[in-house]
Formats: structure tokens, sequence, C-alpha cells
């Protein structure tokens, strides 16, 4: 897409992306301002769809706190892993901002909408352990990661849970592309370097990602 909202997109990160393992990590792709916006669109979200601390089917509770927009969130509880169309107060998950839709349209590589924008929240001594993403109806498409606030250690492996790992720092405006061969790679935050960034000078950290989650089929234009 091209216009008003994808002119904020560095030109430069766009068409030079770092990679590690067959991510594309966009480094910087998005200047403070954009950074800025996104950050109230992001609240107006949060707003609507409070945070919530999700429980693993396990019982564990997760460090890093969640809430969604678009048609579906990802919940965890004691029934599972899994894609609703709605957050656990009843409340139907607001639109997926048009700012943060022009990410995707400017990186994804697909003709598919995304369907699901998770919004994790970091704060200070959150983590994520290594995982694949693999709830979703169509590998075909990748995840897009956008990061806001505090620098994190993001970890990247192979598709198998046992290969060798690397770690680079994503920091605020950094876009990472999860596609490709890449799609299914264990991934995860060893943890945040708290109150790094301006954007958030009380500290904490902002990962959006988004996701395409039923299959080719059931998606079609
Ligand atoms: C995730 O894998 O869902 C989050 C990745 C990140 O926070 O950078
Ligand atoms: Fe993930």
């Amino acid at each position: 897409m091209t216009g008003a909202v994808s002119d904020t997109l560095d030109a430069a990160a766009l068409a030079a992306p770092a990679e590690l393992k067959g991510v594309r990590i966009h480094q910087a792709l998005l200047p403070p301002a954009a950074q800025a916006a996104l950050l109230e669109d992001i609240r107006a979200v949060v707003r609507a769809a409070p945070l919530v601390r999700p429980v693993t089917p396990g019982g564990r509770a997760m460090s890093v706190r969640m809430t969604a927009a678009g048609d579906f969130g990802w919940i965890t509880d004691s029934a599972g892993y899994r894609y609703e169309r709605r957050h656990p107060s009843g409340v139907p998950w607001p639109p997926i901002p048009a700012r943060v839709r022009a990410i995707w349209d400017a990186v994804a590589e697909t003709d598919r909408a995304p369907e699901c924008c998770l919004i994790n929240w970091y704060a200070d001594g959150a983590r994520m352990g290594l995982h694949q993403d693999r709830d979703e109806g169509d590998f075909g498409c990748p995840v897009v990661s956008v990061s806001l606030g505090d620098d994190a250690l993001f970890r990247v492996g192979g598709t198998e849970r046992r290969a060798p790992t690397r770690s680079i720092w994503l920091r605020s405006g950094d876009v990472a592309v999860m596609g490709g061969a890449a799609r299914l790679a264990w991934h995860g935050v060893d943890r945040t370097r708290f109150a790094s960034s301006p954007l958030l000078p009380d500290g904490g950290r902002i990962n959006l990602t988004l996701r395409v989650v039923t299959p080719p089929d059931a998606g079609a234009a």
C-alpha cells in the first residue's frame, strides 16, 4: 500500500533489512514521530480491551500482559492456547489501527490481511520463553512483529526445538518479519533493558505481532 500512512516508514530501513536466521529485521523502520503516533493508537486499543495476564494451560501466569486488536485475539487459559473473537470480558476486539495495518502492507509480502494484532506488554522483568507461533491457519503468511519502548533481547532458533539460537537486541521502531523458512522458527525474549527508550520514559516494552489466523480458503477475498 502507498499513501500518507506508509510514507511515515523509513525508506532505507524498508529496503535493507538485517537478517537473523531467516528473520528479516527492518531496524528503525518507524521514525520517532511514527512510534509516538502508534503508541497513541495502542493506548486507545488498551482502553477498549484492557491488558490481561494470561495463564498457560499448565496453570502458570505469564510475565507478559496481553490484549489484541482485529477479528481475533490470541488467548491462553486452563482451556488451552487459541484464537477467540472476543476479549475475555466479552467485548469484541477493537479494529487493527490503520497505522499498524500500513506496516503489514509495507513488509508482509502477501495479499492476505492481518486478522490479529496481538499486543504484548513487558513490564520490568517480563520475558517470553522460547516458542513457535503455530496456532494460525496459514503458515504461508508471515508474523510481523513491531517493537516499541524498551530494548529487548530477541532469541531465534530453527524449526527444531534444539537447533542453535542467535540473539539480537530489538529496539523501539524495529520491525521483524518471520516468514518463509523462519515462519515456524522457535523464538523468544530473554529480557528487556528497563527504561532504555525515550518513547516510554517510565519504562516498559510493547510488542505488536500481526498474524493471519484463518486457513487460506476461508480468508480468500
Ligand atoms: C512473540 O513472540 O509473541 C513476541 C516477540 C517479541 O516480544 O518481540
Ligand atoms: Fe511468538
